[in-house]
């Protein structure tokens, strides 16, 4: 009678046992028989009521149907939590022959990028490279540079003022001052830089830009050197075949001036959108540096001559990347960035 209904029992929490799925059906099916209100252990309480002659071999019984049951349960916990492992490392599964996923590279900014070729053609030509302040007195933006405060062309030259005599530099014309100011000559150096002016901000301008100024001072300097040179660094910027158109202009700085353009270099002079049909791109203003200019950097102008020019940075960036509108180059906006 008890060996049946522990059969029955056995083969009852064997098949429950095999259909648990999780630790919190394991943990009812072990009360259902092992807990204190559990089978096993109601039928050790029921012993009392078994003869007493035949209690230890039922007693012994019921005790190893629940160490059964016991150790069944133990392996299904097993089964349990080796199943959760395996499924928590197939989640994590890595393919380590995935390519890896490097940080995104930062990269020059498209107007750093023109500043640093037209850097490296001067320095293969044998220039220095020179810094003034962007923050600068009346006297070397204008002054010293032939512009006495009555001068017509400082009205073309709206400056952003700090105070009476202090502005912000307009152009970075001064810094040849100070170049000379500090040395002897002979001078071949690049002055390249940041310049202001109150211009509000349109496709074509805008209050703050970039220059590069080039100043060279020697004994007989003429302005054939000045082509030269100038014309060595178009066709190393622009291309070999660039020809070069040099017009008369004025600056009181220079005595000679030149306007000086490129033959286009997308329709090589035919007439194009980017040259608006002309064929030329104006791209440097130069000139021989006036006597006054020398002699006011304190410097003989009997002895020492030469030439000096000036580009504008944005300019050059707008022609060589095909853009028509400057402010994609103050925005920062990573997509036109990414672009160039
Ligand atoms: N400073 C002039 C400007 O801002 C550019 C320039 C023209 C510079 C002729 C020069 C030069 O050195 O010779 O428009």
């Amino acid at each position: 009678m008890i060996r049946d209904d522990l059969l029955r029992l056995e083969s009852e929490a064997h098949r429950r046992l095999s259909e648990v799925r999780s630790p919190a059906e394991l943990d009812e099916v072990r009360r259902a028989y092992l807990g204190k209100k559990g089978s096993v252990t109601q039928m050790l309480k029921g012993l009392a009521s078994v003869a007493p002659e035949d209690r230890p071999a039922a007693g012994q019984a019921i005790n190893d149907l629940k160490n059964r049951v016991s150790a069944e349960a133990d392996a299904v916990m097993l089964r349990l939590e080796t199943e959760a492992e395996r499924i928590r490392l197939e989640a994590e599964r890595l393919d380590v022959t995935l390519p890896g996923r490097g940080p995104a590279p930062g990269r020059r900014h498209p107007l750093t990028k023109i500043m640093d070729e037209i850097k490296g053609i001067f320095m293969g030509l044998g220039f220095q490279i020179a810094e003034g302040p962007e923050v600068e007195t009346d006297y070397y933006n204008f002054e010293a540079l032939n512009m006495p405060s009555d001068h017509p062309a400082r009205d073309t030259q709206d400056s952003f003022y700090i105070s009476d005599n202090v502005l912000l530099r307009t152009h970075t014309s001064p810094v040849q001052i100070r170049y000379m100011e500090a040395g002897k000559p002979s001078f071949r150096a690049i002055m390249p830089g940041r310049t202001y002016r109150r211009d509000a901000v349109t496709s074509r301008h805008s209050p703050i830009f970039h220059q590069v100024e080039g100043l060279v001072i020697d004994r007989n300097v003429t302005f054939t050197d000045l082509k030269g040179t100038l014309t060595a660094f178009s066709q190393r910027m622009f291309g070999q075949d660039t020809r070069m158109r040099f017009r008369p202009d004025f600056f009181p700085f220079t005595e000679p001036s030149a306007e000086i353009a490129i033959s286009c270099f997308v329709c090589k002079g035919k007439g194009c959108r980017l040259c608006s049909g002309s064929g030329w791109l104006e791209i440097l203003g130069a000139g021989m540096v006036h006597p006054r200019v020398i002699a006011n950097a304190g410097h003989d102008p009997e002895e020492w001559q030469g030439f000096a020019f000036g580009m504008g940075v944005e300019r050059i960036a707008l022609l060589k990347y095909g853009i028509d509108d400057i402010r994609y180059f103050f925005e920062n906006d990573l997509r036109f960035l990414k672009q160039l």
